[in-house]
């Protein structure tokens, strides 16, 4: 399929897991793709344009959506997958923790659709951002993360409508378990009763990032023209 030819795709989270394989599928599909990430060895090999940057950091931001439009051209999609993961019961829930994983999670992802919209309005273009399932199912030991994820969908659902007349679609995806080092890396502090994350395996087993990189590909193409404001959840059917 070449249905990203001639598009130009500023992607981030790209170093490693549903980022990296969502930057070679876009391009596997045409697209120019521009992938950014704080983790500069993971982006050395992908075979896109690359550009290091912390998503939490306001001027990093501004440096990398700038360097996009300008290298590519512009920006027709942007697609938002950097994020990070803590796993604390609330007793020790620190405010420090809270606040990266809002800070990654959530501004992160606005600070790319505020940088970026200038371009995307002008291109029509698309946002896709990633929730999780924890945006809308529980999670426990997993409050802060859960929020800042719960906060993405509903940003992405208001901006949807914010944009809607200027020609931008916003899209939201919520991964289930996928294997990453993101998911990969989870566990849970000793004493913590974590027997509730048993129950909700997918029983189609775990996802694969190329499982989501597809999705994301489907919800981003002109395939996915008439959605917006929606949340697209891909989660093995763990979530029904
Ligand atoms: N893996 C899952 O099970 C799962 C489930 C639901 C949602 N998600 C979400 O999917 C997205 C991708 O996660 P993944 O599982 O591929 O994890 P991952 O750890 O493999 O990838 C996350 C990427 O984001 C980058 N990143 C983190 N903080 C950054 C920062 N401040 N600036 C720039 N880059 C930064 C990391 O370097 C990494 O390359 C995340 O938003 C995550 O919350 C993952």
């Amino acid at each position: 399929m070449e249905r990203f030819a001639g598009k130009k795709v500023l992607l981030t989270g790209a170093a490693t897991g549903i980022g990296r394989a969502t930057a070679l599928r876009l391009a596997d599909e045409g697209a120019t793709v521009f992938a950014v990430d704080r983790n500069a060895e993971g982006l050395a090999d992908l075979p896109t344009k690359t550009w290091v940057a912390d998503v939490s950091d306001e001027q990093s931001v501004k440096d990398a959506v700038r360097a996009a439009a300008d290298v590519m051209g512009g920006i027709d999609v942007l697609v938002n997958v950097a994020g990070i993961h803590k796993t604390t019961p609330l007793a020790t829930l620190t405010l420090a923790d809270f606040q990266r994983l809002l800070d990654v999670n959530l501004l992160g992802t606005f600070l790319f659709c505020r940088e970026a919209m200038p371009y995307l309005r002008e291109a029509k273009g698309v946002v896709i951002n990633t929730a999780s399932t924890s945006a809308t199912h529980a999670h426990p030991f997993m409050t802060a993360y859960a929020a800042s994820k719960g906060a993405v969908l509903a940003f992405s659902i208001s901006l949807a409508a914010e944009v809607a007349a200027d020609g931008v679609r916003v899209v939201a995806i919520s991964p289930g378990g996928v294997v990453t080092p993101l998911m990969t890396s989870v566990s849970f502090p000793e004493g913590v009763d974590a027997s509730f994350y048993g129950r909700i395996m997918p029983q189609v087993g775990f996802g694969e990032p190329e499982a989501i990189a597809g999705t994301i590909a489907f919800a981003a193409s002109s395939d996915g023209a008439y959605l917006t404001g929606v949340e697209l959840r891909v989660d093995g059917g763990s979530h029904v």
